[in-house]
């Protein structure tokens, strides 16, 4: 598996990953995304260079995407991730999520977030180095640091 930065013809799969019921359903905000917003959004996080958009590449075939959003007030990255409907619970999101946070600085501070009930990504969220923190209003807090 490689991970490979996003660009703006990614638009369209990125777009089908994000609105897929099971994505919209762990989301933080579940109504789908409609197309020119979406253009507008991924043209943001492009142009941003505190955010690192990567898709994940298995055999040729686009299996994931992951985000690495960077806040230079707290010096912290947060994580957010979405495995591909075909290729989930293969494995992918544990291996995706280790890769992205071994190509960040040792000793970054990572953090990610996860809606109560997600298991598999609480795992994934463990796997990659990170430790539940807090429950707040049904969500999760993961990260390698005390909050
Ligand atoms: C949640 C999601 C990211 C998981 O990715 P995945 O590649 O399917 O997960 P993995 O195969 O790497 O599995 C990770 C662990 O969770 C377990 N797991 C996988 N799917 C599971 C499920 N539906 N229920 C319970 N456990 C599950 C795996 O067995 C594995 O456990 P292990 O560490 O004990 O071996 C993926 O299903 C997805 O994209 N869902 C929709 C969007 C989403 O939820 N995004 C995350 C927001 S934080």
């Amino acid at each position: 598996m490689i991970l490979r930065k996003v660009n703006m013809e990614d638009w369209p799969l990125l777009l089908e990953w994000r609105n897929d019921i099971e994505t919209r359903n762990n989301s933080h905000h579940p109504e789908p995304v409609a197309e020119e917003d979406h253009k507008r959004w991924l043209n943001t996080v492009l142009n941003n260079p505190n955010r690192h958009l990567y898709i994940a590449v298995d055999d040729n075939e686009p299996v994931g995407t992951v985000r690495a959003d960077f806040e230079p007030h707290t010096q912290t990255y947060e994580l957010s991730w979405t495995i591909s409907p075909q290729f989930r619970g293969k494995g992918v999101g544990k291996k995706m999520v280790g890769l992205l946070v071994a190509l960040l600085a040792t000793g970054a501070k990572v953090r990610a977030e996860v809606k109560k009930g997600n298991i598999a990504s609480a795992k994934i969220a463990e796997s990659a180095g990170l430790s539940f923190q807090k429950e707040e209003n049904n969500i999760l807090h993961y990260s390698n640091y005390m909050e």
